[in-house]
């Protein structure tokens, strides 16, 4: 049974039922496609089958893996970008103490993130924290050659290697990279490292219930089965319902965006109003973005955390441009209990709401800000789940890269490649001098003069 429950009444005022439901035919044949592997990019659909699909011996070994790094760090580095990273802070944001890195360590270790920006202060920061902690790593990169995750990685393994000795820190890296090629395998290989596989048919968005995400994620200390069980209940929702969108919410969510879209509402905003959701919205644009937007054509996914950005972009949203429509993340129960106290002055003058539950109060802010931007002429798509845990968490990732996938073939581009982003990689190198570049190098030192 699904948790997750999608609520299109809400953009009813601006496109028809008749419209949503005229696409069930296309969509069922994409469901089609997906399922056997026949559509665009069809070497990338291995992500379709992870929640059954990952062996039991993977799992074993993650957890066994995670146990050990549990039993002997306080600190765990994950190095990685994009789709070697997000989904792993998406779910362990959305899981975790809010201020659990202030909190002294328990049982779990604290996670911390490298090798997703280039910033030296950042990197130097780490260190300081390192010098401090015991700790271990997991570096992530499926191809093993991506620029960020490696210059982190190079710097904190030789800190590590200092701190411990070579053989010691040998115990304390996991590579997570390609079954065969790349630096990062090679380099796995020679050390003796623990290793994990990203499957060959699994892009780096669509991977985080492979150990990409898996590993971070019971390092952490949640249930991985329980993520994968969600996985699997959503899987099973869509397949049962190929052909019947009333009770399929992926072909609703993909049939009513791709109505919004043909109407030029060109920007979807994801809303939510839990702070431990920002880096599910982060994993979502991701997501979205890498996997829509080419050829021209795409929604450009982006993201606000509320009630906190109804005091910056709320006002954008209600009254700027009308290019836009929200899909909310709501929440039903929180996992703690706070109630908002009576006070005898009443200076602030809340007393009218003591005695509520902050969730109540969040929820009516939720409703109030629903109906003021469907009044604004902003369509909303409504999805909420009963709280925040693993099996929601599940549901959650299958859902939207089901969807993404069902979008992307709408648009008739292939959701599983990323030909956009070689572009900043080529004049970087070409910048910096790398090796088998210096034609791009003199060209492009040509057009910075020419500028
Ligand atoms: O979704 C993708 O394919 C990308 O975002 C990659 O995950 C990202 O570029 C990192 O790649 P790699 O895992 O090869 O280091």
């Amino acid at each position: 049974m699904s948790n997750l429950q999608i609520n299109i009444r809400q953009i009813l005022d601006f496109i028809s039922p008749e419209e949503i439901h005229s696409q069930q035919d296309r969509i069922t044949e994409i469901y089609h496609s997906l399922f056997n592997k026949t559509g665009k990019g069809n070497d990338f659909l291995g992500w379709i089958d992870l929640p059954f699909g990952l062996s039991g011996h993977v799992i074993e070994d993650i957890e066994k893996a995670a146990e050990q790094i549990r039993g002997k760090a306080e600190l765990f580095v994950v190095i990685g970008i994009g789709g070697s990273y997000l989904g792993a802070r998406a779910v362990n944001d959305a899981l975790s103490h809010h201020f659990a890195q202030l909190l002294r360590p328990d049982k779990a270790p604290h996670i911390v993130y490298a090798g997703h920006n280039i910033s030296e202060d950042y990197l130097a920061d780490l260190l300081d924290l390192l010098d401090r902690k015991d700790y271990a790593i997991a570096v992530i990169s499926k191809s093993g050659t991506t620029t960020e995750p490696a210059i982190a990685f190079r710097i904190i393994r030789e800190h590590l290697e200092g701190k411990y000795g070579k053989q010691e820190a040998r115990q304390r890296i996991i590579a997570i990279t390609d079954k065969e090629k790349g630096a990062l395998k090679q380099l796995a290989m020679d050390e003796n490292y623990t290793s994990f596989i990203v499957p060959d048919d699994v892009g780096g968005r669509y991977s985080v219930l492979t150990p990409v995400g898996l590993l971070p994620v019971a390092v952490a200390g949640y249930d991985i089965n329980a993520l994968l069980q969600g996985a699997q209940q959503m899987q099973k929702i869509i397949r049962d319902n190929i052909r019947n969108m009333h009770d399929n919410p992926v072909s609703l969510y993909a049939a009513a965006r791709n109505s919004l879209y043909k109407k030029k509402r060109l920007i979807e905003i994801m809303v939510n109003y839990e702070p431990g959701l920002f880096y599910f919205t982060e994993w979502w644009k991701q997501l979205y973005g890498e996997s829509e937007g080419k050829e021209q054509k795409g929604i450009f996914p982006a993201g606000v955390s509320f009630t906190t950005d109804l005091h910056s972009m709320g006002q954008y949203i209600q009254d700027g441009e009308r290019h836009l429509f929200e899909t909310v993340i709501s929440v039903n129960n929180p996992k703690r209990k706070l109630s908002i106290p009576f006070d005898e002055q009443n200076l602030d003058k809340l007393n009218y709401i003591s005695g509520k539950r902050i969730i109540e109060v969040n929820h009516m802010a939720e409703l109030g800000t629903r109906l003021a931007h469907i009044e604004g002429n902003v369509p909303n798509i409504r999805i909420s789940i009963p709280e925040i845990n693993e099996n929601s968490l599940g549901q959650m990732i299958y859902f939207f890269e089901m969807a993404c996938a069902v979008s992307g073939y709408i648009l008739d581009v292939n959701p599983f490649d990323q030909p956009g982003v070689e572009a900043y990689k080529n004049n970087m190198f070409a910048l910096l001098g790398k090796p088998g570049f210096e034609g791009a190098t003199k060209a492009i030192n040509k057009k910075i003069k020419e500028n």
